[in-house]
């Protein structure tokens, strides 16, 4: 009666959608279209034919820095997205080395449907009805995973076993998870950079890895200094990703540069510089833009400096440094105090040990988007920023002087303990990494022993150790008092 001649389809508005991951936002602004790499893709789509009719797969992408392993995974993964499968993905960080199982919590809170910010009650809710929907059976294992995600639950405490023995039991928890959630549909799991993994989530991975009979696809990715023994095994196969080639350089620049006659000259100079690596490829291309040899509107530049009179550094990591060294003072302190944080960071952290008004602030952040070396990866329910590349992060953390950069260890570690008052535990051994990092032995002792107990609760003995070392490390370097020797015992 409303004047439509036809039913029209009704959609209600549900959320707001997040961008998910920083390639997203590079697309949104037309950064970088994806050149090359069609027979990896054909080793990912057969990969994946194989997956379809139950036979597990695991597959590692293995390349050095910036060369494009993050890049192929998003792009085979946006395809299973858009093809109907599940996608999950956990990452390891710089930082993270002495926090046992950082990307395993992470792998299965994204298993889960457990987001870090829900308290212990939703926590334990969502963990239930997930399992359980999955198959009755998980029951039992419900008090234990509880208890590995942070959350136990008083009413159902995990039965008092050995820890070697409560770790076998959640990883076979995971592994028949795994199994259970193939039997829907095809599952895809992405974790990137192992070569961060701390050695507890490498035996657990090492643990749930074979793929065999499961319908998953684990697609991995990591720098060639990361060795593993299943990398013998028949279901795992290597994709072992070279630079750009000429033909793919070229392709890039046009994109990136324009067509301009006058860039010629240039693309063999930027290929022979970089060796067709693309993230250093695009600093390249931004410090010439910057410096202003390349002149004109995004991708119809003109190169106004003959190619021989152009000085670009001949690391990707110098080229970095030079590029953060051009900064204000301002957006420079901005960028290093974001550095010691992560290679993601929320905003209301930031805020809070920046010292900046809240539009000197935000404009700070502006013109590091501006510039590239951060990217917007939420905005809601808070802001969230990450480093375009860690490789921008480490330049970033290691061009500040040392005594800015332990006090800034320190102001996050003091935010991190305000932020988290009810979990205080599951943030335990990066406070200590944060004290550690700014030189304050006492309190780095007390955390790292605060953060061995969670471990031991976690089932990682060895790792509660070897927290247990750095902490009596640090007590090392405090004068021989009372309140040393009560920390040492
Ligand atoms: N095939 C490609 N085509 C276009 N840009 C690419 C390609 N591969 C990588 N890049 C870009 O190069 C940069 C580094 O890639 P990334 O995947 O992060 O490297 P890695 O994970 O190996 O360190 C990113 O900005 C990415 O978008
Ligand atoms: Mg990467």
């Amino acid at each position: 009666m409303f004047g439509a001649a036809a039913p029209a389809r009704l959609f209600r508005l549900a959320g707001l959608g997040e961008a998910r991951n920083h390639f997203d936002v590079a697309r949104a602004r037309g950064l970088s279209p994806f050149v090359g790499r069609e027979s990896d893709l054909r080793t990912l789509e057969a990969a994946l034919e194989q997956v379809k009719i139950g036979r597990g797969q695991v597959i590692g992408v293995v390349a050095e820095a910036g060369t494009g392993k993050s890049r192929l995974c998003f792009e085979f993964l946006q395809h299973c997205r858009a093809a109907g499968f599940q996608v999950y993905e956990a990452r390891a960080v710089a930082h993270g080395r002495n926090i046992p199982f950082l990307p395993v919590i992470d792998l299965l809170r994204a298993y889960l449907g457990v987001d870090p910010a829900d308290d212990a009650a939703r926590i334990r809710e969502r963990i239930e009805a997930r399992l359980l929907g999955l198959d009755p059976a998980f029951e039992a294992a419900l008090p234990l995973m509880f208890d590995f995600l942070g959350a136990p639950d008083p009413q159902r405490p995990a039965p008092a076993q050995p820890p070697a023995a409560r770790r076998a039991q959640v990883i076979s928890t995971v592994r028949q998870l795994i199994y259970r959630l193939g039997e829907q549909q095809p599952i895809m799991t992405m974790i990137e950079d192992l070569h961060w993994m701390d050695a507890a989530s490498v035996e657990f991975i090492d643990q749930v890895i074979d793929a065999r009979g499961s319908r998953s696809l684990l697609l991995l990715n990591f720098r060639p200094e990361f060795q593993a023994a299943w990398m013998s095994k028949p279901w795992y196969r290597q994709i072992p990703l070279t630079p750009l080639d000429e033909g793919s350089v070229g392709e890039l620049l046009g994109e990136l540069v324009g067509r301009d006659p006058s860039l010629r000259p240039l693309e063999a100079a930027i290929y022979a510089q970089t060796g067709g690596n693309p993230f250093f490829i695009e600093e390249v291309v931004r410090t010439l833009v910057e410096t202003g040899h390349l002149e004109g509107p995004r991708g119809a530049h003109q190169l106004v400096t003959p190619v021989e009179r152009l000085e670009v550094p001949s690391t990707v990591q110098a080229v970095l440094a030079a590029r953060i060294d051009r900064l204000s003072r301002r957006d420079k302190r901005l960028l290093g105090l974001a550095a010691v944080i992560g290679k993601t960071f929320r905003g209301p952290l930031l805020a809070k040990i920046a010292e900046l008004e809240p539009d000197e602030l935000s404009s700070a952040l502006a013109s590091l988007q501006n510039a590239e070396f951060i990217v917007e990866t939420a905005v809601w329910p808070e802001a969230e920023f990450t480093f375009r590349h860690p490789l921008t992060q480490e330049v970033a953390l290691g061009s500040q002087l040392m005594d800015r950069r332990r006090r800034a260890h320190a102001a996050v570690a003091d935010a991190i303990e305000a932020d988290n008052p009810k979990r205080l535990d599951d943030h335990a051994a990066l406070i200590a990494t944060h004290w550690s990092e700014a030189g304050d032995a006492r309190k780095a002792a007390a955390w790292w022993l605060r953060a061995a107990r969670l471990t031991v609760s976690r089932f990682a003995a060895v790792e509660a150790v070897a927290q247990i070392l750095r902490g009596i490390a640090e007590t090392n370097r405090l004068p021989e008092d009372a309140e040393r020797w009560q920390t040492e015992l």
